[in-house]
């Protein structure tokens, strides 16, 4: 019989629907010790369509449950991205004694006898625990009759000015909202610095510790594929100051920070009420060739989740984005090596056992020479995770794995800058069977790529480029598969 564990490219520890299509992480919101997982979803097919939210709940955020479908279309259109939030104080005049659950999304159609699109935004709300939702009769509760491009709310409540705020992705803009209710909308601020590589979606606001018990905020906005850049749609991100009005880029207007280096890491935003940790995920697709992907009866995987810091460098501070530390209950059995020194000619050889991992090294670089890494899946088909000590360059080449030709923007080296330290860096990596997740520096830096391995006896292979790389540590699991347990 055929079971998810033995479908080709199916991930096996990154959560992905049973069947068909699946794109942007919605609605994340952890209440009542479950994280919830809402997601873009078209429940007839593989390719993107007339847009539900899917649901899934997790405790731990490993084990995911899938649930019924939580919003389909209705009068005022398809179910596009958007947030939820729990309203504590029945806010909205929704529920009874208990609080419950308000997603906050965008309804998406045409304007009446036109071809333009007509994106407004909606409400639903939950009583039991998001199992079954209501939409609300006052629907829409913010328009915009100028705009085509209005969508993707981030709804969070905001504690010095006690009202809710929402983020909404406005054509080449963030615009802020603010309201009492969540039912009755006003404009605040809008925003508009940075890349504008795209149109802008998904966007997310969020406070985060900055040291000496102060914080700052970070703001997160995708964008889109143009079709003119190489990388596809990706997201940005900004850190500054907002006073519940106005958000105050800490940086030059045009300076761009990207979240990820890797193609395969879009529309990713926050947990909503999630106390203490801000936890992220993304969709680990790109819409350059997201339609084309090779899966089978499914398509689309949402990153591992991260946890998000902030870390001040030279140049201002900088997002950090690690696996959630909940990843140990996937670890099996460990090996763990020390002061292992590889060259052009030296290298070191360990059998993968199965496709799943992680890997955690410190290198140390004596001359010029970079360390290679290689995951050869088989001997034609190889991931090579390369560090060059002189550009202080870290990249993934997917140019070589498995199957890459169903896009000619598929195959690519991805880069990220990540500056040594004494001369040393850390690397992580997560291998899945249909994602590398590379992170540099304890999470300074982060490539997520999609790879389509047809492995045989995978193996991992140290070398270097040129004279010796002194690999101080090296520790390597192997992970256990979500869908065994
Ligand atoms: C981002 C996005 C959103 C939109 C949704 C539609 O990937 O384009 O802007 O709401 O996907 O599925």
């Amino acid at each position: 019989m055929k079971t998810i564990l033995s479908e080709k490219y199916r991930p096996q520890f990154h959560f992905s629907p049973k069947e068909k299509w699946m794109n942007d992480p919605n609605g994340m919101v952890y209440f009542e010790g479950e994280y919830h997982l809402f997601y873009q979803y078209h429940p007839y097919s593989t390719v993107w369509g007339p847009m539900h939210w899917g649901h899934a709940v997790s405790r731990d955020l490993i084990q995911w449950e899938h649930l019924p479908l939580a919003l389909y279309p209705d009068e005022h259109g398809a179910i596009f991205s958007g947030s939820a939030v729990v309203d504590w104080k029945n806010s909205t005049g929704f529920f009874d004694d208990e609080p419950g659950l308000v997603a906050v999304y965008t309804s998406h159609d045409i304007y009446p006898g036109t071809d333009r699109a007509r994106q407004r935004q909606c409400l639903a709300f939950s009583s039991d625990k998001g199992r079954t939702w209501t939409k609300y009769s006052g629907n829409p509760v913010l328009t915009d009759e100028s705009k085509t491009d209005y969508r993707d709310p981030k709804v969070f409540w905001h504690m010095d000015t006690q009202r809710w705020i929402m983020i909404l992705a406005t054509g080449q803009s963030a615009t802020i909202y603010k309201s009492e209710n969540l039912i009755d909308w006003q404009f605040a601020s809008e925003f508009a610095e940075g890349s504008h590589a795209g149109f802008w979606e998904c966007p997310d606001l969020f406070p985060l510790p900055s040291g000496e018990g102060k914080e700052k905020w970070v703001m997160l906005v995708s964008l889109g594929d143009t079709g003119d850049y190489t990388e596809g749609s990706r997201t940005q991100y900004f850190t500054g100051d907002f006073d519940g009005e106005t958000f105050v880029n800490d940086r030059e207007k045009d300076e761009v920070l990207w979240l990820d280096h890797g193609r395969d890491n879009y529309a990713g935003v926050s947990f909503s009420d999630l106390p203490e940790r801000r936890i992220y995920m993304g969709w680990m697709s790109n819409w350059r060739y997201a339609n084309q992907v090779p899966t089978g009866e499914w398509r689309g995987a949402m990153t591992f989740p991260r946890e998000l810091s902030l870390s001040a460098g030279a140049d201002g501070l900088h997002l950090i984005q690690k696996p959630v530390p909940e990843i140990q209950v996937l670890r099996k059995a460990g090996e763990t090596c020390h002061d292992l020194f590889v060259s052009a000619e030296k290298h070191a050889v360990i059998p993968l056992k199965g496709s799943l991992m992680e890997l955690n090294l410190e290198a140390e670089f004596e001359g010029d020479a970079g360390l290679e890494l290689m995951i050869l899946h088989s001997e034609a088909d190889r991931t090579i995770i390369y560090y060059d000590p002189q550009s202080e360059i870290l990249s993934a080449d997917r140019t070589h794995s498995g199957e890459s030709d169903f896009s000619a923007s598929f195959p690519a080296v991805q880069e990220a800058p990540l500056k040594m330290k004494n001369r040393s860096i850390r690397l992580q990596l997560l291998l899945d069977s249909s994602s590398i997740e590379l992170f540099g520096n304890d999470g300074e830096c982060a490539i997520t790529g999609l790879i389509f391995p047809q492995p045989e006896e995978s193996v991992l292979r140290l070398a270097s480029r040129g004279g010796r790389v002194h690999v101080k540590s090296l520790e390597l699991h192997e992970l256990s598969s979500i869908w065994k347990r």
